[in-house]
């Protein structure tokens, strides 16, 4: 929770704003490392998930690399000091410019999700003479267990190339000599709490990399992508995320030979508990059937509850009073602004600072300028 020299912090900043608590980030990439050192992972942070230049500078001292999806993470990457060679640049829509751009920094590999996008490659790739590493990334048809939104790994997906593909796949890279195979990618979804989900994944990868070793084709890398969920209901709950459960699973499941390397792309597990977006009562509303906490924050500073009626933990930071319902809303003009129904506060009252919690991962890079909204430089604590 929030220490009191931080609440009266806050009380000086115009509201909304995202605060970023950076000695839980810190715990939460320390965990993350000594695992990865433990079983000899290697972790490319997904960009997506947060790129403030703050929060990457902390993830790069971790010694992590990064995982990007369009041409504007990997500058914002290589910008902010990751090495090209620990770029990875994935994503279903990558345009010629995008990839040229890639190309010329020389990033590490190319997460190809369709033929014709290795058939691009291959051609910009031999443009500039190069021969451009690609992973291919597979559709498993393995259920996530999670949100429908969020699920990227079954066959109605639009994500990776299907296992039917396969043998296609390997009869057009035959012919292309500017791209090298030298990984397999996966990645099933996010906000996953099951666990047996990940030791399925597993085994289905186990099935893939047979499938190509069976055909003299040497994978030098497997990515399993990043997925693992965080608990929205309780952000202070320890651990932060269950990330030994995650790694021993990997750890003991995947079938790994001498000299691959693993490697994973977490997003939300590492920043989603470290931010919470600040906000203002603005008025008290009360309607018919139910009491409105109007606050200045929306769907456009944080669109999760909107998008995939996700609910965020809220704390009123300014009272101790009586438990009292509210549905707390935004102010913009839609009904699906709104951060929860029913929602047990202490009594709260105009110009009441709240919290809206594990916003750190696809918060602050989902805002929108819907309204014309202001927006408000985010805050830190070491
Ligand atoms: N790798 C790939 C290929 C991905 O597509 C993603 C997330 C990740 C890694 C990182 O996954 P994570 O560890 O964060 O679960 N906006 C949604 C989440 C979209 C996730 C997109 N892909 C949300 O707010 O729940």
């Amino acid at each position: 929770m929030f220490r009191t020299s931080i609440i009266s912090e806050f009380k000086n900043r115009e509201t909304p704003f995202y605060y970023y608590d950076l000695a839980l980030l810190n715990d939460s990439l320390n965990q993350v490392k000594g695992l990865a050192e433990k079983y000899d992972f290697e972790i490319h942070y997904a960009i997506k998930a947060n790129s403030n230049e703050r929060i990457l500078a902390e993830i790069l001292k971790a010694g992590f690399g990064a995982d990007c999806v369009s041409g504007n993470e990997v500058k914002r990457a290589i910008e902010c000091g990751f090495a090209p060679e620990t770029v990875l640049f994935a994503g279903v829509g990558k345009t010629d410019k995008e990839i040229r751009y890639a190309l010329e920094q020389n990033i590490k590999a190319f997460n190809c999700e369709s033929i014709q996008e290795m058939e691009v490659i291959n051609e910009l790739a031999q443009e500039v003479s190069q021969t451009a590493e690609i992973s291919l990334r597979i559709n498993p048809n393995v259920d996530a267990k999670t949100h429908k939104y969020i699920t990227t790994g079954l066959d109605e997906n639009k994500f990776g190339i299907n296992q039917t593909d396969l043998p296609t796949v390997i009869e057009t890279l035959n012919g292309l000599s500017n791209i090298k195979l030298t990984g397999l990618h996966f990645h099933i979804g996010s906000q996953i709490m099951d666990m047996n989900v990940f030791k399925g994944l597993c085994l289905r990868v186990n099935e893939i990399e047979s499938w190509f070793s069976d055909r003299g084709i040497e994978i030098e890398h497997l990515n399993l992508g990043g997925g693992l969920g965080v608990n929205y209901l309780e952000p202070d709950a320890e651990p932060i995320a269950d990330f030994e459960t995650y790694f021993a699973i990997f750890a003991e499941f995947l079938r790994r030979k001498t000299n691959q390397k693993v490697h994973f792309e977490l997003g939300r597990s590492i920043v989603a508990q470290c931010g919470s977006l600040i906000s203002r009562v603005v008025f008290i509303k009360n309607g018919l059937n139910t009491n409105f906490a109007v606050v200045d924050a929306g769907m456009t500073e944080l669109m999760r509850p909107a998008l995939y009626q996700s609910y965020h933990h809220i704390n009123n930071l300014t009272s101790n009073g009586e438990p009292t319902s509210y549905d707390v809303v935004g102010p913009i003009c839609e009904s699906t602004d709104c951060f929860g129904k029913a929602i047990k506060l202490p009594e709260t009252k105009r110009g009441d600072l709240i919290a809206i919690r594990s916003a750190g991962a696809y918060g602050e890079v989902m805002m929108s300028r819907y309204n014309l909204r202001d927006q408000n430089e985010a805050f830190y604590s070491e």
